[in-house]
Protein backbone atom coordinates (compact mmCIF):
# COMPACT_ATOMS: atom_id res chain seq x y z
CA UNK A 1 0.00 0.00 0.00
CA UNK A 2 1.24 3.44 -0.98
CA UNK A 3 2.39 5.59 1.84
CA UNK A 4 0.55 8.79 2.53
CA UNK A 5 2.28 11.68 4.16
CA UNK A 6 0.88 12.47 7.66
CA UNK A 7 -0.03 16.17 6.99
CA UNK A 8 -2.58 14.80 4.48
CA UNK A 9 -4.18 12.77 7.25
CA UNK A 10 -6.04 16.03 8.17
CA UNK A 11 -6.78 17.22 4.46
CA UNK A 12 -10.04 16.77 2.85
CA UNK A 13 -11.26 16.99 -0.48
CA UNK A 14 -13.31 20.03 -1.74
CA UNK A 15 -16.58 19.49 -0.91
CA UNK A 16 -18.29 21.68 -3.85
CA UNK A 17 -15.98 19.35 -6.14
CA UNK A 18 -17.46 16.32 -4.07
CA UNK A 19 -20.86 17.49 -4.45
CA UNK A 20 -20.26 17.90 -8.29
CA UNK A 21 -18.68 14.71 -9.08
CA UNK A 22 -21.56 12.66 -7.31
CA UNK A 23 -23.94 14.88 -9.22
CA UNK A 24 -22.36 13.85 -12.19
CA UNK A 25 -22.25 9.93 -11.49
CA UNK A 26 -26.09 10.50 -10.76
CA UNK A 27 -26.04 12.07 -14.61
CA UNK A 28 -24.26 9.10 -15.82
CA UNK A 29 -26.77 6.67 -14.66
CA UNK A 30 -29.34 8.63 -16.54
CA UNK A 31 -30.91 10.59 -13.58
CA UNK A 32 -31.99 14.38 -14.81
CA UNK A 33 -29.59 16.30 -12.21
CA UNK A 34 -28.92 19.91 -11.95
CA UNK A 35 -25.43 20.65 -10.48
CA UNK A 36 -25.82 23.74 -8.28
CA UNK A 37 -22.49 22.58 -6.57
CA UNK A 38 -19.32 24.03 -8.27
CA UNK A 39 -18.98 27.80 -8.67
CA UNK A 40 -18.30 28.55 -12.13
CA UNK A 41 -19.70 30.80 -14.45
CA UNK A 42 -21.38 29.05 -17.58
CA UNK A 43 -20.39 31.65 -19.92
CA UNK A 44 -18.05 31.94 -22.55
CA UNK A 45 -14.96 34.14 -22.01
CA UNK A 46 -14.61 37.29 -23.80
CA UNK A 47 -13.51 36.15 -27.43
CA UNK A 48 -10.50 38.68 -27.88
CA UNK A 49 -9.24 37.07 -24.87
CA UNK A 50 -9.10 33.33 -26.68
CA UNK A 51 -8.12 34.46 -29.59
CA UNK A 52 -5.09 36.16 -28.53
CA UNK A 53 -4.17 32.83 -26.85
CA UNK A 54 -4.45 30.87 -29.84
CA UNK A 55 -2.55 33.62 -31.67
CA UNK A 56 -0.12 33.35 -28.95
CA UNK A 57 0.20 29.12 -29.53
CA UNK A 58 0.68 29.86 -33.10
CA UNK A 59 3.58 32.21 -32.48
CA UNK A 60 5.39 29.88 -30.53
CA UNK A 61 5.35 32.02 -27.81
CA UNK A 62 5.14 28.65 -25.34
CA UNK A 63 8.47 29.11 -23.24
CA UNK A 64 8.08 29.19 -19.27
CA UNK A 65 8.14 32.79 -18.07
CA UNK A 66 9.26 34.69 -15.17
CA UNK A 67 7.52 32.45 -12.17
CA UNK A 68 6.27 35.26 -10.78
CA UNK A 69 4.27 35.94 -13.76
CA UNK A 70 5.25 38.07 -17.47
CA UNK A 71 6.48 41.23 -16.95
CA UNK A 72 3.26 42.39 -19.46
CA UNK A 73 1.05 40.73 -17.20
CA UNK A 74 2.19 42.00 -13.73
CA UNK A 75 2.38 45.49 -15.50
CA UNK A 76 -1.53 44.99 -16.75
CA UNK A 77 -2.42 43.68 -12.86
CA UNK A 78 -0.58 46.76 -11.68
CA UNK A 79 -2.75 49.19 -14.17
CA UNK A 80 -5.67 47.56 -12.51
CA UNK A 81 -5.13 47.91 -9.13
CA UNK A 82 -4.28 51.45 -10.07
CA UNK A 83 -7.90 51.96 -12.33
CA UNK A 84 -10.36 49.72 -10.59
CA UNK A 85 -9.25 50.24 -6.63
CA UNK A 86 -7.23 53.43 -6.52
CA UNK A 87 -3.99 51.44 -5.33
CA UNK A 88 -0.58 51.92 -6.66
CA UNK A 89 1.93 48.34 -6.91
CA UNK A 90 5.13 47.94 -8.52
CA UNK A 91 5.99 44.92 -10.61
CA UNK A 92 7.90 43.11 -7.57
CA UNK A 93 4.81 43.95 -5.50
CA UNK A 94 2.73 41.38 -8.11
CA UNK A 95 2.59 37.34 -8.15
CA UNK A 96 0.55 35.67 -10.26
CA UNK A 97 -0.13 31.67 -9.81
CA UNK A 98 -2.70 29.20 -11.02
CA UNK A 99 -5.37 30.62 -9.63
CA UNK A 100 -6.63 32.55 -6.48
CA UNK A 101 -6.27 29.03 -5.21
CA UNK A 102 -2.67 28.51 -5.67
CA UNK A 103 -1.78 32.20 -4.49
CA UNK A 104 -3.62 31.64 -1.28
CA UNK A 105 -1.42 27.86 -1.32
CA UNK A 106 2.03 29.83 -2.17
CA UNK A 107 1.26 32.52 0.24
CA UNK A 108 0.43 30.03 3.37
CA UNK A 109 3.48 27.61 2.27
CA UNK A 110 5.53 30.69 2.52
CA UNK A 111 4.79 32.04 5.80
CA UNK A 112 2.88 29.61 8.28
CA UNK A 113 4.50 27.36 10.84
CA UNK A 114 3.35 24.74 12.79
CA UNK A 115 0.71 26.04 15.49
CA UNK A 116 0.25 29.11 13.91
CA UNK A 117 -3.24 30.46 13.96
CA UNK A 118 -5.65 31.34 10.79
CA UNK A 119 -8.34 33.36 11.83
CA UNK A 120 -10.99 32.69 9.11
CA UNK A 121 -14.52 33.91 9.59
CA UNK A 122 -17.23 31.19 9.58
CA UNK A 123 -19.04 30.88 7.00
CA UNK A 124 -15.46 30.22 4.64
CA UNK A 125 -14.43 29.17 1.42
CA UNK A 126 -13.72 25.43 1.74
CA UNK A 127 -9.88 25.16 0.56
CA UNK A 128 -9.01 27.58 3.04
CA UNK A 129 -8.92 25.77 6.67
CA UNK A 130 -7.75 22.86 4.58
CA UNK A 131 -4.29 24.86 2.72
CA UNK A 132 -4.23 25.84 6.71
CA UNK A 133 -4.12 22.37 8.18
CA UNK A 134 -1.49 21.45 4.87
CA UNK A 135 0.91 23.46 6.72
CA UNK A 136 0.61 22.89 10.43
CA UNK A 137 -1.70 25.93 10.92
CA UNK A 138 -4.53 25.83 13.07
CA UNK A 139 -7.59 26.95 11.86
CA UNK A 140 -9.89 29.84 14.43
CA UNK A 141 -12.96 30.02 12.63
CA UNK A 142 -15.10 32.10 14.71
CA UNK A 143 -18.97 32.23 13.53
CA UNK A 144 -20.42 35.50 11.31
CA UNK A 145 -23.93 34.69 11.49
CA UNK A 146 -26.53 36.09 9.53
CA UNK A 147 -27.74 38.44 12.04
CA UNK A 148 -24.26 40.53 11.54
CA UNK A 149 -24.75 39.94 7.70
CA UNK A 150 -22.16 37.05 7.63
CA UNK A 151 -19.69 40.16 8.52
CA UNK A 152 -16.78 39.43 11.10
CA UNK A 153 -17.20 42.53 13.39
CA UNK A 154 -14.46 44.23 15.08
CA UNK A 155 -15.58 42.75 18.13
CA UNK A 156 -15.64 38.90 17.07
CA UNK A 157 -12.66 39.99 15.31
CA UNK A 158 -10.84 41.10 18.94
CA UNK A 159 -11.53 37.83 20.50
CA UNK A 160 -9.96 35.41 17.94
CA UNK A 161 -6.84 37.26 18.07
CA UNK A 162 -3.79 35.38 20.19
CA UNK A 163 -0.02 36.44 19.88
CA UNK A 164 -0.09 32.86 17.94
CA UNK A 165 -2.04 34.82 14.97
CA UNK A 166 -0.79 34.59 12.19
CA UNK A 167 -3.42 35.13 9.13
CA UNK A 168 -6.46 36.49 8.73
CA UNK A 169 -8.33 36.00 6.16
CA UNK A 170 -11.16 38.36 4.52
CA UNK A 171 -13.29 37.44 1.18
CA UNK A 172 -15.60 39.81 -0.07
CA UNK A 173 -17.60 39.63 -1.42
CA UNK A 174 -18.10 36.19 -0.13
CA UNK A 175 -18.31 32.74 -0.56
CA UNK A 176 -20.61 31.21 0.40
CA UNK A 177 -22.56 33.84 1.82
CA UNK A 178 -22.46 37.02 -0.65
CA UNK A 179 -21.56 39.53 1.73
CA UNK A 180 -19.91 42.86 0.90
CA UNK A 181 -17.96 45.16 3.38
CA UNK A 182 -18.36 48.57 3.50
CA UNK A 183 -15.07 51.25 3.81
CA UNK A 184 -16.50 51.93 7.38
CA UNK A 185 -16.99 48.24 8.21
CA UNK A 186 -13.39 47.51 6.55
CA UNK A 187 -12.59 50.80 8.69
CA UNK A 188 -13.31 49.11 11.75
CA UNK A 189 -11.60 45.64 11.10
CA UNK A 190 -8.33 47.93 10.72
CA UNK A 191 -8.21 49.98 13.88
CA UNK A 192 -8.46 46.33 15.71
CA UNK A 193 -5.71 44.85 13.20
CA UNK A 194 -3.97 48.49 13.92
CA UNK A 195 -3.23 46.79 17.39
CA UNK A 196 -1.70 43.35 16.49
CA UNK A 197 1.56 44.00 14.42
CA UNK A 198 1.70 40.24 14.36
CA UNK A 199 -1.29 39.74 12.08
CA UNK A 200 -1.17 39.49 8.31
CA UNK A 201 -4.08 40.10 6.40
CA UNK A 202 -4.78 38.30 3.02
CA UNK A 203 -8.29 39.87 1.45
CA UNK A 204 -9.60 37.46 -1.38
CA UNK A 205 -11.27 39.69 -3.82
CA UNK A 206 -12.32 37.14 -6.19
CA UNK A 207 -15.69 38.02 -6.90
CA UNK A 208 -15.09 41.82 -6.86
CA UNK A 209 -17.38 42.40 -10.10
CA UNK A 210 -20.28 40.76 -8.91
CA UNK A 211 -21.85 43.45 -6.77
CA UNK A 212 -25.58 43.91 -6.39
CA UNK A 213 -28.28 46.60 -6.38
CA UNK A 214 -25.48 49.29 -6.91
CA UNK A 215 -23.19 48.32 -4.31
CA UNK A 216 -19.69 49.81 -4.14
CA UNK A 217 -16.99 47.55 -3.80
CA UNK A 218 -13.92 48.64 -1.26
CA UNK A 219 -10.93 46.85 -1.41
CA UNK A 220 -9.22 45.95 1.95
CA UNK A 221 -5.62 47.85 0.62
CA UNK A 222 -7.91 51.08 0.13
CA UNK A 223 -9.81 51.13 3.07
CA UNK A 224 -6.97 50.40 5.29
CA UNK A 225 -3.73 51.67 3.66
CA UNK A 226 -2.11 51.66 7.15
CA UNK A 227 -2.00 48.12 6.91
CA UNK A 228 0.05 47.63 3.49
CA UNK A 229 2.94 46.18 4.57
CA UNK A 230 1.11 43.21 5.61
CA UNK A 231 -1.85 42.82 3.40
CA UNK A 232 -1.96 40.44 0.21
CA UNK A 233 -4.72 41.18 -2.03
CA UNK A 234 -5.61 38.29 -3.69
CA UNK A 235 -7.93 38.33 -7.09
CA UNK A 236 -7.84 36.65 -10.48
CA UNK A 237 -9.34 36.07 -14.27
CA UNK A 238 -11.71 33.12 -12.97
CA UNK A 239 -15.33 34.66 -11.54
CA UNK A 240 -14.84 38.52 -13.40
CA UNK A 241 -14.33 36.80 -17.13
CA UNK A 242 -15.41 33.30 -17.05
CA UNK A 243 -11.95 32.37 -16.95
CA UNK A 244 -12.16 29.20 -14.44
CA UNK A 245 -10.23 26.28 -16.41
CA UNK A 246 -7.21 28.81 -17.65
CA UNK A 247 -6.02 29.17 -14.14
CA UNK A 248 -4.68 32.19 -13.91
CA UNK A 249 -4.78 33.93 -10.44
CA UNK A 250 -2.69 37.22 -9.15
CA UNK A 251 -2.07 39.09 -5.77
CA UNK A 252 -0.24 42.54 -4.40
CA UNK A 253 1.48 42.58 -1.40
CA UNK A 254 4.77 43.01 0.17
CA UNK A 255 7.98 42.94 -1.37
CA UNK A 256 9.34 39.75 0.64
CA UNK A 257 6.16 38.15 0.48
CA UNK A 258 6.15 38.31 -2.74
CA UNK A 259 9.55 37.02 -3.38
CA UNK A 260 8.99 34.39 -0.97
CA UNK A 261 6.03 33.22 -2.94
CA UNK A 262 7.80 32.91 -5.75
CA UNK A 263 10.51 30.82 -4.27
CA UNK A 264 7.84 28.34 -3.85
CA UNK A 265 6.24 28.81 -7.16
CA UNK A 266 9.78 28.42 -9.07
CA UNK A 267 10.37 24.88 -7.06
CA UNK A 268 6.69 23.74 -7.81
CA UNK A 269 4.72 24.74 -10.93
CA UNK A 270 7.76 27.33 -12.64
CA UNK A 271 5.17 29.83 -14.18
CA UNK A 272 1.45 30.16 -15.40
CA UNK A 273 1.63 28.66 -19.29
CA UNK A 274 2.41 31.55 -21.29
CA UNK A 275 -0.30 31.06 -23.46
CA UNK A 276 -2.63 31.58 -20.40
CA UNK A 277 -1.11 34.24 -18.88
CA UNK A 278 -1.80 35.96 -22.22
CA UNK A 279 -5.24 35.94 -22.71
CA UNK A 280 -5.03 37.28 -18.67
CA UNK A 281 -3.78 40.25 -19.86
CA UNK A 282 -5.65 40.35 -22.52
CA UNK A 283 -8.81 40.45 -20.27
CA UNK A 284 -7.32 43.10 -17.94
CA UNK A 285 -6.79 45.41 -20.74
CA UNK A 286 -9.37 45.28 -22.86
CA UNK A 287 -13.08 46.45 -22.79
CA UNK A 288 -14.79 45.42 -19.47
CA UNK A 289 -18.18 45.37 -20.72
CA UNK A 290 -19.01 41.61 -20.57
CA UNK A 291 -17.89 41.85 -17.06
CA UNK A 292 -21.14 44.23 -16.59
CA UNK A 293 -23.31 42.02 -18.34
CA UNK A 294 -22.06 39.19 -16.54
CA UNK A 295 -22.91 41.25 -13.34
CA UNK A 296 -26.33 42.16 -14.44
CA UNK A 297 -27.19 38.20 -15.57
CA UNK A 298 -26.23 37.20 -12.31
CA UNK A 299 -28.45 39.46 -10.81
CA UNK A 300 -30.95 38.67 -12.83
CA UNK A 301 -30.69 35.16 -11.39
CA UNK A 302 -30.04 36.03 -8.08
CA UNK A 303 -33.34 37.66 -7.69
CA UNK A 304 -34.66 35.04 -9.32
CA UNK A 305 -33.94 32.70 -6.57
CA UNK A 306 -34.31 34.98 -3.43
CA UNK A 307 -38.08 35.32 -5.02
CA UNK A 308 -38.61 31.51 -5.16
CA UNK A 309 -36.85 30.76 -1.56
CA UNK A 310 -39.22 32.91 0.12
CA UNK A 311 -41.95 31.30 -0.95
CA UNK A 312 -40.92 28.25 0.69
CA UNK A 313 -41.80 29.13 4.81
CA UNK A 314 -38.95 26.58 5.75
CA UNK A 315 -36.28 27.96 4.36
CA UNK A 316 -34.30 31.43 4.94
CA UNK A 317 -32.67 33.61 2.69
CA UNK A 318 -31.85 37.19 2.42
CA UNK A 319 -30.47 38.64 -0.46
CA UNK A 320 -27.08 38.03 -1.28
CA UNK A 321 -24.91 41.36 -1.84
CA UNK A 322 -22.70 39.90 -4.15
CA UNK A 323 -21.28 36.45 -5.70
CA UNK A 324 -22.90 33.93 -7.39
CA UNK A 325 -24.43 31.51 -4.28
CA UNK A 326 -26.99 31.46 -2.27
CA UNK A 327 -26.22 30.31 1.06
CA UNK A 328 -29.94 29.06 2.01
CA UNK A 329 -30.74 28.43 6.13
CA UNK A 330 -32.08 24.95 6.37
CA UNK A 331 -32.78 25.16 10.56
CA UNK A 332 -36.20 24.49 10.01
CA UNK A 333 -35.92 21.37 8.32
CA UNK A 334 -33.85 19.71 10.97
CA UNK A 335 -35.34 16.69 12.72
CA UNK A 336 -37.99 16.14 9.98
CA UNK A 337 -39.06 12.58 8.30
CA UNK A 338 -38.55 12.49 5.00
CA UNK A 339 -41.21 10.04 3.57
CA UNK A 340 -38.61 6.91 3.51
CA UNK A 341 -38.70 7.15 7.47
CA UNK A 342 -35.24 8.46 8.04
CA UNK A 343 -34.50 11.80 10.24
CA UNK A 344 -32.65 15.04 8.57
CA UNK A 345 -30.26 14.76 11.59
CA UNK A 346 -28.14 18.17 9.60
CA UNK A 347 -27.42 20.06 6.49
CA UNK A 348 -25.38 17.01 5.23
CA UNK A 349 -28.59 15.08 5.59
CA UNK A 350 -30.59 17.74 4.04
CA UNK A 351 -27.98 18.45 0.92
CA UNK A 352 -28.15 13.85 0.15
CA UNK A 353 -31.98 14.60 0.76
CA UNK A 354 -32.23 16.76 -2.01
CA UNK A 355 -29.55 14.94 -4.26
CA UNK A 356 -32.20 12.29 -3.52
CA UNK A 357 -35.56 13.36 -4.06
CA UNK A 358 -35.25 17.12 -5.61
CA UNK A 359 -32.30 15.60 -7.83
CA UNK A 360 -30.97 19.03 -7.44
CA UNK A 361 -27.36 19.21 -5.91
CA UNK A 362 -26.13 21.37 -3.44
CA UNK A 363 -23.22 21.50 -0.76
CA UNK A 364 -24.26 21.46 2.82
CA UNK A 365 -23.12 24.45 5.13
CA UNK A 366 -20.51 22.14 7.25
CA UNK A 367 -18.31 22.29 4.74
CA UNK A 368 -18.31 26.11 4.81
CA UNK A 369 -18.29 25.97 8.94
CA UNK A 370 -21.57 27.32 9.52
CA UNK A 371 -24.23 24.99 9.93
CA UNK A 372 -27.40 24.32 9.22
CA UNK A 373 -27.51 25.86 5.46
CA UNK A 374 -26.83 24.42 2.22
CA UNK A 375 -25.35 26.66 -0.74
CA UNK A 376 -26.53 26.72 -4.28
CA UNK A 377 -24.49 28.27 -7.13
CA UNK A 378 -26.67 30.39 -9.07
CA UNK A 379 -23.79 30.30 -11.87
CA UNK A 380 -26.40 28.28 -14.42
CA UNK A 381 -29.16 29.77 -16.44
CA UNK A 382 -32.25 31.11 -15.42
CA UNK A 383 -34.79 28.33 -16.49
CA UNK A 384 -31.76 25.65 -14.99
CA UNK A 385 -32.66 27.49 -11.37
CA UNK A 386 -36.32 28.47 -11.71
CA UNK A 387 -36.50 24.10 -12.03
CA UNK A 388 -33.87 23.76 -9.32
CA UNK A 389 -36.59 25.94 -7.22
CA UNK A 390 -39.33 24.34 -7.82
CA UNK A 391 -37.58 20.68 -6.74
CA UNK A 392 -36.46 21.84 -3.52
CA UNK A 393 -40.00 23.34 -2.93
CA UNK A 394 -41.80 19.90 -3.83
CA UNK A 395 -39.40 17.73 -2.07
CA UNK A 396 -39.48 20.19 1.15
CA UNK A 397 -43.38 20.08 1.31
CA UNK A 398 -42.87 16.35 1.37
CA UNK A 399 -41.34 16.32 5.02
CA UNK A 400 -42.69 15.96 7.84
CA UNK A 401 -42.07 18.56 11.14
C1 LIG B 1 -13.45 32.92 -2.31
C2 LIG B 1 -12.76 32.19 -3.43
N1 LIG B 1 -11.43 32.37 -3.59
C3 LIG B 1 -10.78 31.72 -4.58
C4 LIG B 1 -11.43 30.87 -5.44
C5 LIG B 1 -10.64 30.15 -6.50
O1 LIG B 1 -10.33 31.00 -7.54
P1 LIG B 1 -9.37 30.52 -8.74
O2 LIG B 1 -10.25 29.89 -9.78
O3 LIG B 1 -8.75 31.79 -9.24
O4 LIG B 1 -8.37 29.58 -8.17
C6 LIG B 1 -12.80 30.66 -5.30
C7 LIG B 1 -13.49 29.71 -6.20
O5 LIG B 1 -14.55 29.20 -5.96
C8 LIG B 1 -13.48 31.34 -4.28
O6 LIG B 1 -14.79 31.17 -4.09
Amino acid sequence: MTHIATRLSVVKPSASMAVSQAAKELAATGVDVIDLGLGEPDFAAPAHVTEIAFAEARANRMLYTASLGTPDLRRAVCEKFRRENGLEYSGDEIAVANGAKQIIFNALMATVDEGDELILPAPYFVSYPEMAKLFGGVPVTPACPAESGFRLTPEVLEAAITPRTRWLFLHMPGNPSGAVYSRAQLEALGAVLDRHPQVMILSDEIYEHITFDGRDFVSFGAACPQLRDRTLIVNGVSKAYAMTGWRVGYAAGPRDLIKAMATVQSQSCTSVSAPAQRAAQAALEGPQDEVQSFREAFERRRDLVVEGIRQINTLTLDPPEGAFYAYIGCAALIGAHTPSGTVLEDDVAVAKYLLDVAQVAAVPGTAYGLSPYFRISTATSEAQLSEAVSRIARAVAQLDR
